[in-house]
């Protein structure tokens, strides 16, 4: 069992997952109507990856005799002026996700709640990939200084990915 109030952190969580789900789903939307395919793929992946962790929450709160409750999603940022933007966004909501993982996790620990503790080290060790992930796309980005050339191999490679099955 846990507190109602890390009950309510780990619902919101939850929520918080679901929403950067609809985040990235917009800005694979700028992507694919700019015709660069392979990033709309890769932000697509992202969103479905996304899904996963929200329900990863949803199964542990269950597991811990809570009750899971959907909140409203807002409206994400749909707008966009260049590949760049989107995904120096993308690496800004990463951060934030690695913050609120963070307070989350000290707060497990505040309570001695050991089972959240470890559910919770998998997103520790996930956002150390996620915001790597972005970063080295918005390096290369920032590189490329919107040569097409450059884009356009980008573009391949972020087309191969494929949702990982969930661990
Ligand atoms: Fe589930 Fe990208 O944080």
């Amino acid at each position: 069992m846990a507190s109602e109030k890390l009950l309510k952190e780990l619902n919101d969580q939850m929520n918080f997952e679901f929403l950067s789900g609809y985040y990235y789903m917009a800005m694979a939307a700028y992507a694919a109507n700019e015709d660069f395919n392979g990033f709309a793929n890769f932000l697509i992946v992202q969103g479905q990856e996304e899904y996963t962790h929200g329900m990863k929450f949803f199964d542990f709160i269950n597991d811990m005799d809570g009750r899971a409750t959907m909140q409203t999603i807002e409206e994400p940022k749909n707008e966009y002026g260049s590949l760049l933007e989107v995904f120096e966004e993308a690496l800004s909501h990463e951060k934030l996700v690695t913050s609120r993982i963070n307070k989350l996790m000290d707060m497990a620990k505040e309570e001695n709640n050991h089972a959240t503790v470890s559910f919770l080290q998998w997103f520790v060790d996930e956002q150390l990939e996620e915001e790597n992930s972005m970063k080295t796309i918005v390096n290369n980005l920032r590189r490329m200084e919107g040569h097409f050339q450059g884009l356009y191999m980008l573009d391949k490679e972020l087309g191969t990915r494929t949702l990982e099955p969930i661990e």
